[in-house]
């Protein structure tokens, strides 16, 4: 099959590279003309384990192209997958700009029938306005060619991105049409052989499936952190009830990690733009707000650990930041809490050594460039150095090589032995008996 693939972000590239993976040839798509000079080097936008390999292998064996130019690419393309951006707008509400653009221009150079569609994660009825779209630009050049608009979201995890759309757990596939349910399965055959899981419904409801998965994760992980603050006040382990009621096969254990917040491109901008949708219907959805306002405050509880601790007095001290992604396997950075952990730290007057294995790079914009040159925040080399001289450590993102450390060695380099594990990743009595001050997430000592 020939497949255009438009946008390069997460989810087009991964999408765009584990289909050529099958043996389909396709073309990705990307107004900005250095991320395709890279991607044709073979350097990628973003940190994600094992998409290197398959984007080079694929390139190398002329199934992956990749160009700035929608017209060449759409000459043989009988497939067309929309996964471009949908940011937040001031309101919360998704915006569509980019899709419906890419919309405008599939309409203006549509030659044969086509299958559009909708990656991107977008409200309930943005395949309607794709449509319309599409439809207006035929009737401008007075051509009556078929096409189908699908909604197929995109569930992958970033970290586990390639290895997810590899072996989907599930493929969510709206429309009401026979011939796109018949290009959209044979597309989807060679991922699901041993275990068919694809899902047929309305287009709109397939939109609604995207957001209800991400907003039922959101509340997951809210509800777990506010019985975490009763734990806090009522002196439980929040690890032994997380223990304690997954056992229940009706709730899981899967997503019940109490936390110094949820972050990421997906969790924050998705439980916005829903509860935008539903001011726009005149709903007030009490749930979704508490839900997000709850991760809000989640955001800001290691820095209130801290300043509890040191009752107030923050000015001048130092403080060593283990993990600056939002979760680990990523260089992404956005909507990570070490962002505003670290905001709340320098604003009180205090400095900040932070040391993230992958997310180095992309942390430095996220914060004033003077905060570097007057040395109130450095990003160092090694998590062991981060922590010279530190007043506390603070775990904010929990990457592999932070969850044993050597506590001996690390009570010798700070100042003073206090932990404040924002993910929960330490042993209590480990840390009693190596004499540490320990604040865990509803649980200490
Ligand atoms: C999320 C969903 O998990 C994917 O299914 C979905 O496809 C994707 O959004 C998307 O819409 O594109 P992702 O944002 O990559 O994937 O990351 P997750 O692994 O879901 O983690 C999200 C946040 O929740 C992280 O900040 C993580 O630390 C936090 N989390 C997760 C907790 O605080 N507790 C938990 O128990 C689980």
């Amino acid at each position: 099959m020939n497949i255009t693939v438009v946008g390069t972000g997460y989810v087009g590239l991964v999408t765009g590279a584990c289909i050529a993976e099958m043996g389909n040839t396709v073309v990705c798509v990307d107004v900005d003309p250095k991320k395709i000079e890279n991607l044709k080097k073979g350097i990628l936008p973003i940190y994600e384990p094992g998409l290197e390999t398959v984007v080079e292998e694929n390139f190398e064996a002329g199934r992956l192209l990749f160009t700035t130019q929608l017209p060449e690419a759409m000459e043989q393309s009988d497939i067309i997958f929309i996964a471009v951006g949908t940011p937040p707008g001031e309101d919360g509400s998704a915006d569509l700009r980019y899709v419906l653009e890419v919309a405008r221009q599939v309409g203006s150079l549509m030659t044969r029938h086509t299958t559009v569609i909708n990656k991107s994660t977008v409200p309930v009825g943005t395949a309607d306005l794709v449509r319309a779209e599409i439809l207006e630009q035929l009737e401008l050049r007075g051509k009556d060619i078929s096409f189908d608009v699908v909604s197929n979201p995109e569930f992958l995890k970033e970290g586990a991105a390639v290895d997810d759309f590899m072996h989907p757990d599930r493929i969510i596939i709206g429309t009401d049409s026979e011939r796109a349910r018949k290009a959209m399965s044979e597309l989807y055959a060679p991922f699901i052989r041993n275990n068919p899981r694809i899902k047929f419904m309305g287009v709109r409801d397939a939109e609604m499936t995207k957001y209800a998965a991400n907003a039922m994760l959101a509340t997951k992980i809210s509800f777990m952190n506010e019985i975490a603050s009763l734990c806090d006040r009522l002196d439980v382990d929040i690890e032994n009830v997380r223990l304690g009621i997954g056992s229940d096969q009706r709730i899981g254990y899967h997503f019940i990690y109490a936390g110094c917040g949820y972050g990421g491109s997906c969790f924050p901008k998705d439980v916005k733009a829903l509860i935008s949708i539903a001011h726009q219907n005149d709903f007030e959805p009490k749930l979704l707000q508490a839900v997000e306002a709850r991760n809000e405050q989640q955001k800001q509880s290691l820095f209130n650990k801290l300043a509890a601790h040191f009752e107030g007095d923050l000015k001048g001290r130092t403080f060593a930041v283990w993990g600056l992604a939002f979760k680990p396997g990523t260089d992404d950075m956005r909507e990570a809490p070490s962002v505003v952990l670290i905001n709340s730290l320098i604003n009180a007057g205090a400095k900040v050594k932070a040391f993230d294995p992958v997310a180095r790079e992309t942390a430095v914009p996220e914060f004033p460039e003077h905060w570097f040159s007057e040395g109130r925040l450095q990003i160092v080399d090694g998590q062991y150095e981060a922590a010279i001289d530190a007043d506390a450590l603070v775990l904010v993102t929990e990457w592999k090589p932070f969850r044993r450390p050597d506590f001996k060695a690390l009570k010798k380099l700070l100042k003073q032995p206090v932990i404040i594990d924002g993910r929960n990743q330490y042993d209590l009595s480990q840390v009693e008996r190596e004499g540490f001050d320990y604040y865990g997430i509803g649980r200490k000592l």
